[in-house]
């Protein structure tokens, strides 16, 4: 059934675990997650990029997320990194039930200021609203590369207080994309606590993807050139789920595991090109890394 962010996210604050927030930019890859969460009993968040809204349209991802909503485990619509003020207009209108208005990039004031006005605007409609503070680093579609600015606590606050936001995406030491840390990949799980203690809403991790090696290694071997990619390990999650982050977002490692299954088929089935026959395997395998991360967040049996 569809839910609104805050309902799903609320849940989890109070239980303390996190709710997998999962990017979709078509049926199957909406498919394999909502499977996903059926087979482990979890709550889900389907989201669209920009993106991805550009990609497939706005029509066609609220009719797959509608047909998916038809599962009795609370499943969440949400805008992710919401920037342009008509996309978030139109996601309010179509029914998505969050939003994120990323205002990262602009000064603090203007960012208090267009985040302020979303929450209005949603609110009279019971959907809630995630605000970004900090940047997070990598890349995105629209945004090449940038530095990370971690999240600074007294800023934050005032962030909070002054925008009426119901969650937030805080930056603490990871980067959207496959390439995250250089070395060891640990998160600012001191400033987390801080945050933490300092803030009454729910917690966002952004680029919390593990990056598997066993996904790498797949990809790699029928072709993929990926270099060295390098993902958030998976005890670094663990820890940030126990120190209060209650909405993990994760789109890369569903992006290796839908490359590496497709090249998997496609070399070892040369004459096969039937696209459902070449997409199954990449659902299913999507569907496999998403039930290892709602089963690492302990969002496994919330629903
Ligand atoms: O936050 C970034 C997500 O991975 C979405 O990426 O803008 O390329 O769809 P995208
Ligand atoms: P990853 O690139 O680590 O999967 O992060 C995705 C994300 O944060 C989407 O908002
Ligand atoms: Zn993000």
């Amino acid at each position: 059934m569809l839910v609104t962010l805050k309902k799903i996210l609320q849940k989890a604050h109070k239980e303390g675990y996190a709710v997998g927030a999962f990017n979709i930019n078509n049926m199957e890859i909406c498919q394999a997650i909502v499977r996903a969460a059926v087979a482990q009993k979890a709550p889900v968040i389907l989201q669209t990029s920009e993106g991805a809204i550009k990609y497939a349209g706005i029509e066609y991802l609220k009719a797959i997320a509608e047909a998916a909503s038809n599962e009795k485990i609370p499943i969440a619509l949400h805008l992710d990194h919401g920037r342009d003020i008509e996309t978030v207009k139109a996601c309010i209108k179509a029914g998505w039930t969050g939003i994120m208005y990323d205002g990262s990039h602009l000064p603090f004031e203007e960012n208090v200021k267009n985040t302020k006005k979303v929450v209005q605007w949603a609110h009279k409609k019971g959907i809630g609203v995630e605000g970004e503070l900090g940047t997070i680093g990598g890349a995105e579609e629209s945004i090449v590369s940038r530095k990370i600015i971690y999240t600074n606590p007294e800023a934050a606050r005032e962030f909070v207080r002054r925008t009426g936001v119901d969650a937030l995406a805080v930056a603490i030491g990871t980067s959207h994309g496959a390439y995250k840390f250089e070395g060891a990949g640990r998160l600012d799980i001191h400033l987390l606590k801080t945050l933490k203690e300092q803030l009454k809403i729910p917690l966002v991790l952004h680029g919390a993807s593990g990056v598997p090696a066993s996904l790498v290694t797949m990809a790699a071997r029928y072709g993929a050139q990926l270099g060295k990619p390098e993902g958030v390990p998976d005890d670094q999650i663990a820890i940030a789920v126990k120190n209060g982050i209650n909405k993990i977002n994760t789109d890369t490692d569903i992006r290796l595991a839908f490359d590496a299954a497709i090249r998997k088929f496609i070399a070892e089935k040369p004459e096969d090109f039937d696209p459902r026959h070449i997409l199954s395997p990449a659902r299913e395998l999507i569907q496999q890394v998403v039930e290892h991360r709602m089963k690492l967040f302990g969002s496994d049996g919330k629903a």
